[in-house]
C-alpha cells in the first residue's frame, strides 16, 4: 500500500497490517485479556467533544512545548517501544529517531532497544530519552545509565507498570515469541509476508542491542531474570541519586502515587496504561488526567500517552492538563508499513490534524488550550 494513499493512522494500521506477518502485526496491534483497556483508550477521546471560538485570527498556529527539559517544535513524543527491527528489520529504531529528528521532537528509546546507543545518538542529535525497567541488578542498570549518558541521552523515563507481563492472548495464539521461534503456524504466518521475510533473514539476529547476558545465558532469560516485582518507591530515590538529569514515572494511574512521586524527587508524571498491553480493564488515561492533574498542582510536568490516533487526541489531553502526549502504535504502524518515511507519515498526519484542529477550535497556541473548548458527550 503506497504512503500517498494513507490519511490517517487508521489507514497506515492496514498498511502495516499488509506488510507484517500476522504474528508480528498482532503483536504491535494487541493488548492484555480482553482488550479492554485497549479499546477504552481510543473511544475515551471520542467521548470527549470540542467546541469552537470563533472568528479569532488563527494565521500563525504555535504548536511547540518544553519537556522535561527540552524544546519540541511538536506536543507529542515518541514513546518507548521493545525492540524496533522486529517491526522493520533493516533500520528499526534508526528509522524512528532519524524521523523524530527531522520533526525536532524528542525520541525515546527501549531498555530493549534493538539498535546501539551510539548509533541513534548519531542519527538523533536533539533530546532523546532512555527507559528504564525496574530492574533486580543495580550494578547492571548504573552501567546502562552510564551509556545512556555517555551517548547523550538527557533523560529517564522509569516504567513501572510492568512487575510481570501483561497476558496479551492473542501472541501464544499465534506462537509468538521473543526471540520468534518458526512453528507450522509461524512458518505459514511468515510465508504470507515474502518481502518482510527477506527482511529478516538478509538482516543480523534481532535482539536487544544495549544489554548483554551473561555468558551461558540467554538473552531473553535473563531478561525476564531482571524484572524485579519487589521493588518500591526506594527505587526511585535510588534513581534520583545516580541520574542527575530529568526522570518521568511511566505507568501512573493515581493521585496517590503522584505524591510519592513528587516526594521521590522525579520530575514527571507519564500517565500511561501501557497501551492497553498490561492491566486489562484499567480506565483510559484521559479519564484520569483531571484528578492526576489536581493531585500535581503544578509540582512536576505531565505527559500523557494510550490511545493517541488523531491530532484532536492530543487537543484534547493538552487541554485537560497534559504538557505533552506520547504516541506508541501510531508511529509503530508507520515503521512496519514503510520504515522511516512511515514514521514521517505518522508524525505529519498527527501534526496536520493537530494544526487543523487548533485553527477550526480558534486556539493558535497549544500554551492557551484549556477545558473551555471540551464538552462532555455523555
Ligand atoms: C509493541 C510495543 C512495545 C512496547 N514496548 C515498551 C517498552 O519497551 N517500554 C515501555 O515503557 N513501554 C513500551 N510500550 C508502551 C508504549 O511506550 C506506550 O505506553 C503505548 O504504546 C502507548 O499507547 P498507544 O500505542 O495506544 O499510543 C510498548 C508498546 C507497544 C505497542
Amino acid at each position: 500500500m503506497s504512503l500517498k494513499r494513507v490519511h490517517n493512522i487508521a489507514d497506515l494500521r492496514l498498511a502495516a497490517k499488509k506488510r507484517l506477518p500476522k504474528m508480528i502485526f498482532d503483536y504491535i496491534d494487541g493488548g492484555a485479556d480482553d482488550e479492554q483497556t485497549l479499546r477504552r483508550n481510543t473511544a475515551a477521546f471520542r467521548d470527549i467533544g470540542l467546541v469552537q471560538n470563533t472568528l479569532t485570527d488563527v494565521s500563525t498556529i504555535d504548536t511547540s512545548v518544553e519537556i522535561m527539559g527540552a524544546k519540541s517544535a511538536l506536543p507529542f513524543v515518541i514513546a518507548p517501544t521493545a525492540t524496533s527491527r522486529l517491526f522493520n528489520p533493516r533500520f528499526g529504531e534508526r528509522a524512528v529517531a532519524g524521523a523524530a529528528q527531522q520533526a525536532g521532537i524528542p525520541y525515546s528509546m527501549s531498555t530493549l532497544g534493538s539498535v546501539p546507543f551510539d548509533e541513534i545518538s548519531a542519527i538523533h542529535t536533539g533530546p532523546k530519552w532512555f527507559q528504564l525497567y525496574v530492574w533486580r541488578d543495580h550494578s547492571l542498570v548504573e552501567a546502562l545509565l552510564t551509556k545512556a549518558k555517555a551517548a547523550g541521552f538527557t533523560a529517564l523515563i522509569l516504567t513501572v507498570d510492568t512487575p510481570v507481563a501483561g497476558n496479551r492472548e492473542r501472541d501464544p495464539k499465534n506462537d509468538f515469541t521473543i526471540p520468534p521461534v518458526i512453528t507450522p503456524r509461524t512458518a505459514w504466518y511468515g510465508a504470507q509476508r515474502p518481502g518482510f521475510m527477506w527482511d529478516i533473514v538478509s538482516t543480523p539476529m534481532i535482539g536487544p542491542a544495549n544489554v548483554e547476558a551473561p555468558a551461558g545465558m540467554g538473552v531473553v532469560d535473563f531478561i525476564n531474570s531482571q524484572f524485579d516485582p519487589t521493588v518500591t518507591w526506594d527505587y526511585v530515590r535510588w534513581l534520583r541519586g545516580v541520574w542527575d538529569g530529568p526522570i518521568a514515572i511511566k505507568g501512573i494511574s493515581r493521585p496517590t502515587d503522584v505524591e510519592k512521586l513528587v516526594e521521590a524527587g522525579a520530575d514527571c508524571v507519564w500517565i500511561s496504561n501501557h497501551g492497553g498491553r498490561q492491566l486489562d480493564t484499567a480506565p483510559a488515561t484521559i479519564d484520569l488526567l483531571p484528578e492526576i492533574r489536581e493531585a500535581t498542582a503544578g509540582r512536576a510536568q505531565i505527559v500523557l500517552d494510550s490511545g493517541i490516533r488523531r491530532g484532536s487526541d492530543i487537543v484534547k489531553a493538552l487541554a485537560m492538563g497534559a504538557d505533552a502526549v506520547a504516541i506508541g502504535r501510531a508511529y509503530l504502524f508507520g515503521l512496519a508499513a514503510a520504515g522511516e518515511p512511515g514514521v514521517a507519515k505518522a508524525i505529519e498526519i498527527l501534526q496536520t490534524e493537530l494544526e487543523r484542529t487548533l485553527a477550526l477550535i480558534g486556539v493558535p497556541s497549544v500554551k492557551d488550550l484549556d477545558e473551555q473548548i471540551l464538552h462532555r458527550n455523555r
